[in-house]
């Protein structure tokens, strides 16, 4: 299996120096960046306040241009319309239109990326359903609460069914039981192979769905790398068992000195996390049907999500089967390759390499906008125009180069 792919995102020494009004430095926002994102990846970036995040992110964007340094997303210029159209960015303020209702504002910016309208209600629907509004659909986004906002900000950044997703703060102003369902979805959209950005203080929540994270103070990269081996902690052996009796654990200590000279660090019963028990305790109150007029259960993740990739996997799963049965060597018993069990990064690296070959399947060229070459060119640029106006309103600023 070919492991070189194009990194989804790339950047090499990039800097972005913010200057005043006659153009003296003002702010070095970042520093020398060096990032890599891979296809399927759950990236983290963290890092205090003002440490840069958001304007890396407004420049993977092309909202904002570099002042020094290299950066590519898909391979191309991130100002690239092709690029665009296939990421799904939830901005960390919210910009969403407060006099459309929830349906309206999706509907709205399914016509930004052309969508025809059949595909457009579908996905609207799907999408409402799986952020847990589709009863609250018919009401102004202005009388949404904060969390209810960032549900349909979440909603709107899929409404292309984007390869690369970048969400910026995704779950502030959630509720618990809102963080984990954004969680779980983060978490399905991995599943399907979709490559995720993810920027957040809350570190717990980078901590349970991040594959990768890179810290940032000052606008430099201080920590990165892949978070199991960041956070593993090598020296301690960890043995969980049901529970055992005072003198068990005498015979365990005694045995550790006898043949390791080493001693029990410490003994006790794990604990539940809070986010569980505070989970389960909201579950009975649905049960038991208490009213609210605030967030119902969630649905199921939208089926359009990640078609091309499962249609990807699958074929890739099937070619690889044909491969294991073809080519025996010298009459030898040949393990069948793990196909099925290859992990799930290296199957959508290559997947997402040939994709990039095959990009219009028959769907997505109904649900695809027009491609920016051809007469259509300038009203999809226009669209375009559209989009970087109202995500630069979210808080970006200089465009200068
Ligand atoms: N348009 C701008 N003009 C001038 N300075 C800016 C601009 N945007 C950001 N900055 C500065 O760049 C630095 C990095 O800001 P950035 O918004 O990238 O931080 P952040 O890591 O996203 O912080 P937070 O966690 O608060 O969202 C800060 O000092 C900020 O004041
Ligand atoms: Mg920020």
């Amino acid at each position: 299996m070919s492991q070189k792919t194009t990194p989804i995102v790339h950047t090499a020494g990039l800097c972005k120096v913010f200057r005043d009004f006659w153009r003296r430095p003002k702010v070095a926002a970042v520093k020398d960046l060096n990032m890599e994102i891979r296809p399927g990846q759950i990236f983290g970036l963290l890092g205090p306040n003002g440490s840069g995040k958001s304007t890396t992110i407004k420049m993977l964007l092309g909202l904002l241009y570099p002042s020094r340094g290299r950066i590519a997303v898909f391979g191309k210029a991130p100002t690239d319309v092709s690029v665009k159209n296939r990421i799904g960015f939830l901005p960390e303020e919210s910009y969403l239109y407060r006099f459309l209702d929830a349906r309206e504002t999706l509907d709205y910016y399914g016509r930004l990326f052309r969508l025809p309208e059949r595909v457009r209600t579908h996905r609207t629907e799907k999408l409402l359903d799986m952020v847990g509004l589709r009863h609250e659909a018919r009401r102004r986004i202005g009388e949404y609460s904060k969390g209810m906002a960032r549900r349909i900000g979440l909603a709107q950044a899929l409404i292309n069914d984007p390869e690369f997703l970048i969400l910026d703060e995704p779950t502030s102003g959630l509720d618990p039981i809102g963080t984990r369902q954004i969680k779980d979805v983060i978490r399905e959209l991995g599943r399907m192979g979709k490559t995720i950005l993810l920027s957040s203080h809350v570190l717990a929540d980078v901590e349970d769905v991040c594959d990768e994270i890179s810290i940032l103070y000052g606008g430099q990269q201080r920590a990165a790398g892949d978070i199991k081996d960041l956070l593993s902690k090598t020296e301690l052996t960890q043995i969980t068992t049901e529970k055992l009796s005072e003198e068990t654990i005498e015979h365990i200590r005694d045995l550790l000195t006898r043949l390791e000279k080493k001693d029990i660090v410490s003994v006790g019963a794990p604990r539940h996390r809070l986010e569980d028990f505070f989970i389960q305790v909201v579950q009975e109150s649905h049960r038991a049907n208490i009213a609210t007029s605030g967030v119902r259960a969630v649905g199921e993740m939208p089926d359009f999500l990640g078609e091309r990739t499962r249609s990807l996997v699958q074929s890739l799963v099937e070619a690889g089967r044909r491969r294991d049965v073809a080519a025996p060597t010298g009459g030898e018993v040949v393990e069948p390759a793990p196909i099925v069990e290859t992990p799930r990064r290296a199957v959508v690296e290559e997947l997402l390499a040939s994709a990039k070959e095959d990009r219009r399947a028959p769907e997505a060229q109904e649900d695809s906008p027009p491609p920016a070459e051809g007469p259509r060119r300038a009203p999809v640029e226009a669209d375009r125009a559209v989009i970087d106006g109202l995500l630069k309103g979210s808080g970006g600023g200089d465009h200068s180069p």
